[in-house]
């Protein structure tokens, strides 16, 4: 069993402003990042941005700046969306801290002595917003990207070619590994588009424009923006510099689960270069590319250069950042493509945050204020005939989430908790409280129905921590529970509640209506 946790995004091309697409995927891992602290691993988790290229270079001289003003700006405020969306990474890498640099510039380096990379003449295709090669038959008669579908531009430059073959066997050995790439629709996409027709060496530096890392051996030549933007997962590390713990903590040693989360935009450049650059330097390749979705919108993908983007930050200052991060956790599946309605988003907020986990936690705290003075009653198996089915219920979600989430199947895990709390509400109906309430007789029972509530309350919210990472504590507390206490080694202890004086519950997600459908719609504005 791993006991470490290295868990990346892609970094981000600071060339507009961030959009839930880039918010989408960086809760994710957070929410993944969270969890396996709760287990107690310990954890590094990275983000950070993607500065260098062409499209970087034109855009910031198109505003008139050079590109490191261009970029500081826009850093700054992915820097703030991960604030205000509560991410919890332990690093922020630029790849135009030094620190990057060096890497790149040293990696090459061994490219050049080890005769992993030549010298030659690149003619074909170019499409900078993907900043991704293409050659004739790839990009069709109408010269299109096959990523994105824009306009490509005809390139003739010297550049160094980087030889795709010469580890070809070390790549198909990483495809045949279980779970390497996931969804394995994915695997075989790239089998079958890139790595069956024959791989084209692939170009790794660039002549035409000087915004990149400058090769040490070639002053004409810049590094490729892609090999020099993968190299962040180990640069972040301290790979190559004076301190190389957390290198040899989260990268080297075999006691790390290494997982990069990407979008599938950019699979080819993580499944296919990535690995082989790590293989011609001797290196240890990741355990898990895993590719999510991507959140599209009614006319396509969403994307900074189409303008077709929802803002994240009107959503959090309505909605609350536990809503929005809950929404792309459970209504956008992990692993497949979603849609972004407004209709959608309130539905789901609506659904299971207000009517179910929030109406779930008012109506117990209320129940056992009336009650039970606010203390929650002892607990005891086996006093009504649902005892026993919602005990084993919280021991199997529990189970079962866990699996889940160590498969990165965050949706399914969700899913998992809110049937759960589900279950209990339809426990209240049935038990009927207020009835037994009525007659002293049935004093047992009550108290049963209570601290069976309490308890699928208390070991939900736990799992709920990752994404509701204010208002699950919030509930947490409420129970009576002591900040330290918080832990998920006290789930399923029934009797861990016995005794705690709750405070009531009040309108933890409220109802939303029309008027939020309105203004969610408001958002969605086509440039
Ligand atoms: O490709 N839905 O950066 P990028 C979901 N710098 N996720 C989305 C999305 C959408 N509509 N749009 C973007 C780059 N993303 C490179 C990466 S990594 C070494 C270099 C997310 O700013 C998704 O994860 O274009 C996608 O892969 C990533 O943002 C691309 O961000």
């Amino acid at each position: 069993m791993k006991k470490r946790f290295y868990i990346t995004t892609p970094i981000y091309y600071p060339s507009g402003n961030a959009h839930i697409g880039h918010a989408y995927c960086t809760t994710m891992c957070d929410i993944l990042a969270r969890y396996k602290r709760q287990r107690h691993f310990e954890v590094f988790f990275l983000t950070g941005t993607d500065e260098h290229g062409l499209k970087i270079e034109k855009n910031a001289k198109k505003e008139g700046k050079d590109p490191k003003t261009y970029v500081d700006e826009i850093v700054e405020k992915f820097k703030k969306l991960w604030e205000v969306m509560q991410i919890s990474n332990d690093d922020f890498i630029r790849t135009t801290d030094e620190r990057h640099i060096n890497v790149v510039q040293s990696v090459f380096s061994d490219f050049i002595k080890n005769d992993d990379v030549y010298l030659g003449k690149y003619e074909g295709w170019y499409c900078i917003p993907c900043e991704s090669f293409w050659t004739e038959t790839q990009i069709g008669e109408n010269h299109l990207c096959p990523d994105c579908g824009r306009p490509v531009n005809k390139e003739v430059e010297e550049c160094y070619f980087f030889k795709t073959n010469k580890y070809l066997s070390q790549l198909t050995n990483f495809f045949s590994k279980e779970n390497s790439i996931y969804p394995i629709s994915k695997k075989h996409e790239m089998e079958n588009n890139f790595i069956k027709p024959g791989l084209d060496d692939l170009c790794v530096s660039r002549t035409s424009f000087k915004w990149g890392i400058p090769i040490l051996e070639n002053d004409k030549h810049v590094a490729y923006v892609w090999l020099d933007a993968l190299f962040n997962y180990l640069s972040a590390l301290g790979f190559r510099s004076n301190d190389e713990t957390n290198y040899n903590k989260f990268w080297k040693s075999e006691e790390s689960e290494i997982v990069h989360v990407i979008g599938a935009d950019i699979t080819r450049f993580h499944t296919i270069y990535w690995p082989e650059f790590l293989t011609a330097l001797n290196l240890r390749l990741p355990d898990r590319i895993f590719v999510h979705g991507l959140l599209m919108m009614k006319d396509g993908k969403m994307s900074k250069s189409k303008g077709n983007v929802v803002s994240p930050f009107p959503l959090v200052e309505r909605y609350g950042v536990d809503a929005l991060r809950y929404y792309f956790a459970r209504e956008i599946i992990f692993g497949q493509d979603g849609q972004f309605t407004p209709e959608q988003f309130i539905e789901r907020i609506n659904m299971d945050l207000a009517n179910n986990y929030g109406n779930l936690a008012s109506r117990t705290t209320a129940m056992i204020e009336k009650y039970f003075n606010g203390i929650i009653p002892e607990f005891h198996s086996e006093i009504t005939i649902f005892d026993k089915e919602i005990e084993k219920m919280v021991g199997d979600t529990i189970d079962d989430f866990c699996s889940k989430m160590d498969d990165l199947h965050v949706t399914e895990a969700y899913i998992s908790v809110m049937n759960l709390l589900n279950r209990a509400n339809k426990y209240i109906d049935e038990t009927a409280p207020w009835i037994l309430a009525k007659d002293e007789t049935h004093l047992k029972e009550l108290e049963s129905v209570m601290s069976h509530l309490a308890y699928v309350i208390f070991n939900a919210s736990i799992l709920l921590m990752p994404v509701l990472v204010n208002k699950s504590k919030e509930v947490i507390l409420s129970l009576g529970v002591k900040e330290k206490d918080i832990d998920f080694d006290n789930l399923c202890k029934p009797e861990f509640l016995n005794g705690l004086k709750v405070t009531k519950v009040n309108k933890l997600f409220p109802r939303l209506g029309a008027e939020d459908v309105e203004y969610v719609k408001s958002l969605m504005v086509s440039k």
